[in-house]
């Protein structure tokens, strides 16, 4: 089991310098999938390597495709879709095996998967998922932790979902742009993560529009072809950085990170005191180490505050000077790394979908990151606290930062991976 160790002594170094945001592991995920739209190429630049998109290729290459990496850049292609199955042992490792549904039953019309893993950060349910299929005409029998589709009827149609599910949203847009007709989504997720996928679909031969906006508009193609894009930055990764500066103080800029898309986030950030400059080159932040709290903080699907940034402003929180009230909206039990913090010395109240911090001097401790981005907010904790961090699960990390140890090491942290 790796940890991460974040030795300060009493005062924790600033963070200064400049960092070139990875690849988004939420953008690249999808894109993946729709690889298997075509029997072409599709290369993706900018990929991130990080064990998400690993696990993702073992389920891309488990249906019959290959994968080559060259440093940042892969290359996917499935000339043959030789299976229609993801088993739950594939499954079990990433929720992003159910987005592969779409794709596998737009190429082959049937498809066989075991219930999606990921992050145990809630009930996760993906019946929205299931229910627009059912109204695309696809016949779904759900037992045995297996999802059976036959998708040999398939039709467009007019869906409405009942919440903006990302992966909902991608999972349609997959299936409708191999199903003839005119399908919309209404209710869609508006993340930049949509665009991107659309994007691509339509570099390979699709006919899709209205990604950003609540309505997608997919017409259906007969065949795709292989294509080239690049994936953009993560804004998760970028985000969870910019709030490591806030509390730790210094000056970094991140490097092709467009403020556009973390609008809510800088917009809290600025409330404590840092300073905060978009431009098109990026995004610079610097502050003075000495955080307001911000009152309270709210999570809401994009461009509201994102959930993925929850936990890493909560450890922001834990250590600014006064109360903060975080409110999950989105799932039940991303407070777990709560519970971690206080043994850092936080103040922390939970009941139900409410957590009230009071600011307090972080002191270093044995931790364990229960997931991937309570993970990363104990990694943020341990920047700023005095004495030792050591952060247990190191491998809940490695699924969505690249190399943090060596990103945040170049910026002054003393942090290593053991
Ligand atoms: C994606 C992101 C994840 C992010 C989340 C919300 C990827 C790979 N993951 O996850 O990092 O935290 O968006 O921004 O892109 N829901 C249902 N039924 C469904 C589907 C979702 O009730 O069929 C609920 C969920 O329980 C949750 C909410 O809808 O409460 C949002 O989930 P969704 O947008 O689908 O998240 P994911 O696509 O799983």
């Amino acid at each position: 089991m790796s940890k991460y160790i974040i030795n300060n002594d009493d005062r924790a170094p600033e963070l200064k310098g400049a960092v070139k945001v990875q690849g988004s592991k939420n953008g690249a995920l999808p894109l993946i999938a729709a690889a298997a739209l075509t029997d072409g190429e599709v290369v993706l630049k900018n990929c991130p390597d990080i064990l998400d998109i690993e696990n993702m290729l073992r389920i891309f290459e488990s249906l019959g495709g290959k994968s080559e990496r060259r440093g940042k850049e892969l290359r996917l292609k499935m000339e043959y879709m030789n299976s229609a199955e993801i088993s739950s042992a594939l499954a079990g490792e990433l929720r992003s095996s159910v987005f592969m549904l779409g794709a596998i039953l737009s190429r082959v019309r049937q498809a066989t998967v075991a219930y999606p893993g990921g992050c145990d950060i809630g009930l996760r349910p993906i019946d929205l998922h299931l229910k627009a299929f059912r109204e695309m005409g696809v016949k779904i029998r759900d037992k045995y932790g297996f999802i059976r589709c036959d998708a040999s009827n398939t039709h467009a149609a007019d869906i409405d979902l009942d919440y903006p599910s990302v992966g909902a949203t991608e999972n349609v847009m997959m299936l409708a742009a191999g199903t003839p007709g005119v399908t919309t989504v209404k209710n869609a997720a508006r993340e930049p993560e949509i665009a991107a996928l659309q994007k691509l679909i339509n570099l390979m031969g699709g006919h899709i529009s209205g990604a950003g906006t609540s309505i997608v508009r997919i017409e259906g193609s007969d065949k795709f072809r292989g294509a080239e894009t690049a994936v953009d930055f993560d804004r998760i990764v970028a985000g969870t950085y910019m709030t490591a500066v806030t509390l730790c103080g210094g000056e970094v800029m991140f490097e092709g990170a467009d403020g556009e898309q973390l609008t809510a986030l800088i917009s809290k950030l600025k409330d404590t005191g840092a300073e905060i400059i978009c431009s098109d080159k990026g995004i610079k932040i610097s502050s003075s180490g000495n955080p307001k709290a911000v009152g309270s903080v709210e999570t809401g699907a994009y461009p509201g505050f994102p959930t993925d940034l929850q936990a890493p402003f909560g450890a922001l929180a834990a250590a600014s000077s006064g109360s903060t009230v975080i409110i999950e909206n989105i799932f039940e039990t991303r407070f777990k790394y709560l519970a971690e913090l206080t043994k850092m010395g936080a103040s922390v109240k939970v009941k139900d979908r409410v957590a009230v911090l009071n600011g307090k001097r972080l002191c270093g401790a044995e931790v364990k990151a229960m997931d991937l981005r309570g993970g990363a907010a104990l990694m943020v904790a341990g920047l700023k606290a005095s004495g030792v961090t050591v952060i247990e699960n190191a491998r809940h990390i490695a699924r969505g930062y690249e190399a943090p140890e060596e990103v945040l090491g170049a910026l002054g942290a003393n942090i290593v991976k053991v």
